[in-house]
């Protein structure tokens, strides 16, 4: 049976997971790490970096390096979120060509949905390493409240990486799915989930047989602690301000700097009460000069920063049960998501909002992709029994006259779903009508909501207003994708028309980036896999140097021992030629004799 992997793409860090042999597995990658982070980076060579080495080399590479690009992922350019990170980030953000937005690294451009193919690309090989054979088909996670375009954008990024995404999941959806796996529980439990970007509460009811009914979901696709980390960022910046009169923002090299120490300070007051942000060597005075800062950040202190933050998770779950129709006392269970529930004023929070003790028994950071491992396998295999209804979290509806949202799906829909609507000509011989596809909240401004796209009905027959009857249906998917269709009712005739996300990509930059990225894994590949066959040999090569003049004492006295002594020194100079001349294959076969000259080697000296 062909393998699907699921892939938890996070903010801030992603994991990949697999059901082997029934039971559901992280697989490490290749520095046996259950996580990879979400980073990016482009060298001053021009070499591609993804994932820890990536981050690594974030402080001395700010400007190349791309952290939380799932924040900007299907947004416009327009966006306030969008206008937050420009300020905020310490890489280039630009506007694309769709009003999409666009970063830079090392002076190419690069759509988000690359960035996002890039570590989705970067988990795919981490499996196939594993599993040790090629993989093709995935189920991706992403944040419950993402809307169309984000989704669709999401999609695009795993076409870019040479997956095939066979589902896209809602991530509170999956940690439920993997806390539930193979239990036979039946209970109401809600998920609370806050990562690195973003804030997901979803209540579902878990029946008997594996069936996994969502009741209500929301969130916010802007809040994360990367926005907990920025007010620590302020407090710092505002206190070396008071103090120095020097804005630490100028320095891009200073601000990645800052932002480590601030994310570091935060997870240490998790655990400790108070802790000490040193970062020496900050920044110059401008008198030549060097300044340091250090400070004390204490839990209390912290507290009250992100205090409002919390706060905002704390109102969307009380709309959230509210739209589930659901009292507290009904919620059975309680369970945590994402890093960020380590902090203990969010379990605390989350504990008194509840009146309940969270559930301990989930791994925060593994449980979204064991659930994307689990639906991709359920996806293939009919024996297993499970049953996924999710809802769309967002109202579906069109621009009418007025701006007015005129709702035709309602959050919290189970999906998939379609509604169809009539639509008739208001002039006589009118022969098209534009129709906008909106999405969001219907008690907001139609242009307060998102806006997924516009399609024209042309070719209508000429007739007297009102004769015309165009019959459009809006259908929502099980990855939570929205397209529409319209028939002309009289002529039965019918018309396909495909919401275009207005930020998204065309099909033929997706078919140019799909292509662009095959390439660079190919390169990416090789020069790993020399990078591997090199270091082998050059550790067997050291290996039977120190061994040399052992190895000469004892055996130089025979001609059979001056013949073997000759044979090793060619295969060691046969091997640093094959490492000069960079050749993998020559590399590789090289390695062969220069294990049996070691072998050989350490058995003589073992004699003696
Ligand atoms: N011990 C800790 N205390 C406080 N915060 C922590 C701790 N460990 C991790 N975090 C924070 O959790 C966040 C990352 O969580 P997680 O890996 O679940 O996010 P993500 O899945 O990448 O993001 P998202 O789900 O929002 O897309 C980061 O902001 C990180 O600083
Ligand atoms: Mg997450």
């Amino acid at each position: 049976m062909e393998k699907v992997i699921g892939i938890d793409l996070g903010t801030t860090n992603s994991c990949v997971a697999i059901v082997e042999n029934g039971t559901p597995v992280v697989i490490p990658n290749r520095g046996g790490y259950k996580t990879t982070p979400s980073m990016v980076a482009v060298t001053e060579a021009g070499k591609r970096l993804v994932g820890h080495i990536a981050k690594r080399q974030a402080i001395t590479n700010a400007e190349n390096t791309v952290y939380a690009a799932k924040r900007l992922i299907g947004r416009k350019w327009n966006s306030p979120q969008v206008k937050n990170a420009v300020a905020t980030s310490s890489y280039k953000i630009v506007e694309g060509p769709h009003q999409d937005v666009r970063i830079v690294l090392r002076d190419k451009e690069y759509s988000v949905p690359e960035i996002s193919a890039m570590v989705l690309q970067e988990m795919k090989v981490i499996a196939e390493d594993y599993l040790g054979e090629p993989v093709t088909k995935a189920v991706v996670t992403v944040p419950a409240y993402f809307n169309d375009n984000q989704r669709q954008a999401t999609k695009d990024a795993g076409e870019i990486a040479g997956l095939d995404v066979i589902r896209i999941i809602n991530e509170p959806t999956a940690a439920a799915l993997s806390y539930g796996f193979g239990r036979n529980l039946e209970k109401v439990v809600a998920v609370y989930d806050f990562g690195g970007g973003t804030f997901d509460i979803s209540i579902l009811e878990i029946a008997s047989h594996g069936v996994f009914k969502v009741i209500a979901t929301a969130g916010d696709t802007f809040l994360g602690g990367e926005d907990i980390d920025a007010r620590i960022i302020d407090w710092l910046v505002q206190g070396f301000k008071e103090e120095h009169n020097l804005d630490l923002r100028q320095d891009r090299m200073a601000l990645q700097r800052l932002k480590d120490a601030a994310e570091k300070a935060k997870c240490e007051l998790s655990s400790v009460r108070e802790t000490e942000v040193n970062l020496p060597f900050i920044i110059s005075s401008g008198r030549n000069e060097a300044l340091h800062l250090q400070r004390t950040l204490t839990r209390q202190t912290l507290e009250e920063l992100a205090d409002d933050l919390i706060e905002r998770t704390v109102d969307i779950c009380r709309q959230t049960l509210e739209d589930a129709r659901l009292g507290k006392d009904e919620i059975e269970e309680v369970i945590l998501v994402g890093g960020m529930t380590r902090m203990p004023k969010i379990q605390q929070a989350v504990a008194a909002f509840f009146e309940r003790e969270p559930c301990k028994g989930v791994h925060p950071d593994e449980v979204v992709a064991l659930g994307a491992g689990i639906q991709g396998a359920a996806l293939v295999d009919d024996k297993q029994e499970m049953i996924l209804l999710d809802v769309t979290p967002h109202a579906l509806g069109i621009m009418t006259f007025g701006n007015v949202f005129e709702e035709l799906i309602p959050a919290n829909t189970t999906v998939p779903t379609h509604r169809t609507k009539i639509f008739t000509t208001s002039r006589d011989n009118q022969t098209a009508v534009k129709i906008l596809v909106m999405q969001g909240d219907p008690a907001k401004n139609a242009e307060d909501n998102e806006l997924l796209g516009e399609f024209i009905l042309t070719g209508l027959r000429r007739a007297p207003k009102g004769t015309v009857e165009i019959e459009v249906t809006f259908e929502i998917n099980a990855d939570g994708i929205v397209s529409v269709r319209a028939k002309d009712l009289e002529t039965g005739l019918e018309q396909s028309i495909q919401v275009t996300a207005t930020s998204g990509l065309t099909r033929d930059e997706i078919k140019q980036m799909v292509d662009a990225a095959k390439d660079d894994l190919v390169d990416r590949r090789g020069s790993e896999e020399f990078e591997a066959a090199k270091q082998e040999a050059e550790k067997l090569i050291t290996e039977i140097e120190k061994l040399f003049p052992q190895v000469q004492q004892v055996v130089a006295s025979s001609d059979f021992g001056r013949d073997a002594i000759d044979k090793a020194k060619a295969i060691v100079e046969k091997a640093r030629a094959a490492i000069e001349k960079k050749d993998v294959a020559a590399v590789k076969e090289q390695i062969e004799g220069l294990t049996r000259t070691h072998r050989m080697f350490k058995g003589v000296v073992a004699k003696t």
